[in-house]
């Protein structure tokens, strides 16, 4: 039997697979889905969008953030982030940085396409964080 899963990171990685599906990934063909839940239990989900420049692409979390600052929603406790890949994807460093600045220390919930997961805080994928208070 599967243990419960009362945080709803199950859910949130089966919203982040679909939003996946979304993936405009031509050029590195590597789709990501991220499901972004605010304490409320409202979910923003987002996926990479990529361009012919490379450096224009935006992540699937970046996508979920901004879609959802830009809609007036706040207050963030967990992301999750999905990917197909031979180890489990976690956010880079830049997404790291504007996931801190936005939703502070959530939970991180990293998943596959086969049942493989992890949870971690996003202070321990980025400790020492520069944000507002260092101004
Ligand atoms: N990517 C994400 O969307 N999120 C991550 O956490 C890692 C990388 C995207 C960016 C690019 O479109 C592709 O994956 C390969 O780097």
């Amino acid at each position: 039997m599967k243990p419960a899963d009362p945080q709803g990171l199950d859910g949130l990685a089966r919203l982040a697979r679909q939003a996946r599906r979304r993936a405009f990934a031509p050029f590195s063909r590597f789709k990501v889905g991220a499901a972004l839940r605010t304490r409320t239990g409202e979910v923003v989900t987002g996926c990479n969008v990529e361009n012919a420049s490379y450096g224009l692409t935006l992540c699937a979390e970046r996508v979920a953030v901004f879609k959802a600052v830009s809609e007036g929603i706040r207050g963030f406790e967990a992301i999750a982030v999905v990917a197909d890949s031979r180890r489990l994807t976690p956010p880079c460093g830049p997404c790291r940085q504007i996931l801190w600045e936005f939703c502070g220390d959530i939970t991180v919930h990293m998943a596959d396409l086969h049942g493989r997961t992890r949870t971690m805080r996003l202070s321990e994928l980025l400790p020492f964080p520069f944000d507002r208070s260092n101004l």
